[in-house]
């Protein structure tokens, strides 16, 4: 029997341009396409984890628009169970999303909209949630103090706690000791730890910085080298997974956090589930879009088996 998973942050409608190459500044060029879809960081997470199997809530805010719209008609189509507080004097996220053609890499400009006005108060009133869920998982799209408090009420009851520090950004010491996981990517890495991370050597050095500091275990994701788990039972690899052709890497990181708590949720060992995470980021990575990418439990578990 696994337990809930709880997710905490944004709702972005992504606007997507795929292009050749990046404008200059004061350049207009020609785009190869454009999609409107459903992203975010946090709704992303909480998407890939309910597909993946979890019984997902997500805690955020919403305008009063159709941006909103999407993001329920999408929730209840991945079974997500939106936990999310009408702001009707703001707008619902939207994000700015430029992608490579030749790599399918991307670049991103976020307006989190009335979720930028999250506070401890969104916490506080879903504490009984937290507390009794198994997992839960939080980002820096929102407010740190949103984060913070999330973390907090998780950490004090038991649950859980896989803090993924995106966009990344300095925090405060108290923070660390919080994470049961926290799940950088290389540069979120660097810029928490000062470390820059080229290699396995550097990467490990910034998960020490990082458990010196309080984190129980360090999840980092390092693009096609896989990821790197760091815990107490010492530093293992996590092989990068293929399904098929990379088409477009948004959301890929979500991917592999909604993975990890479900994994983690089902009470599979850190390594178990950090497996089961690079399945559902590798299959998300070989289709356009950030939520829509993500795979059902069916498609993660043929990859696992082949
Ligand atoms: O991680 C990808 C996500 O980052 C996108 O969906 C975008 O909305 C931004 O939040």
């Amino acid at each position: 029997m696994s337990g809930e998973v709880v997710v905490l942050g944004v709702f972005n409608a992504d606007t997507t341009y795929r292009a050749e190459r990046l404008p200059r500044m004061g350049e207009t060029i020609h785009g190869i396409g454009f999609a409107l879809g459903p992203g975010g960081k946090g709704s992303n997470q909480a998407v890939a984890a309910a597909k993946a199997g979890g019984r997902t809530h997500f805690i955020t805010r919403l305008g009063a628009d159709t941006f909103a719209d999407m993001a329920r008609e999408m929730w209840a189509a991945a079974g997500v169970v939106p936990e999310a507080t009408v702001d009707p004097e703001t707008n619902t996220g939207a994000a700015l999303i430029f992608v490579e053609d030749g790599t399918g890499d991307n670049c991103i400009v976020i307006a989190p909209g009335a979720a930028a006005k999250m506070d401890a108060s969104d916490l506080n009133t879903r504490a009984e949630l937290i507390e009794t869920a198994a997992v839960f998982v939080t980002q820096l799209e929102q407010p740190l103090e949103a984060a913070m408090r999330g973390l907090e009420i998780a950490k004090g009851a038991g649950t859980i706690t896989v803090f993924n520090p995106a966009p990344a950004m300095e925090l405060p010491d108290a923070l660390y000791p919080l994470c049961d996981y926290i799940t950088p990517n290389e540069t979120e890495a660097e810029t928490l730890t000062g470390v820059e991370v080229t290699d396995r050597e550097t990467a490990e050095k910034a998960a020490q910085v990082l458990m010196d500091r309080g984190c129980g275990a360090v999840l980092m994701t390092l693009g096609e080298k896989g990821a790197l788990l760091v815990d107490a039972d010492g530093a293992h690899h996590v092989p990068i997974m293929s399904a098929g052709d990379v088409v477009e890497t948004t959301g890929a990181g979500d991917a592999f956090n909604g993975g990890f708590a479900v994994g983690l949720a089902e009470g599979l060992s850190p390594r178990e589930a950090a497996r089961f995470a690079s399945a559902v980021a590798a299959i998300s990575v070989t289709r356009a879009g950030a939520a829509s990418s993500m795979p059902s439990r069916d498609e993660v578990d043929a990859l696992l088996a082949k």
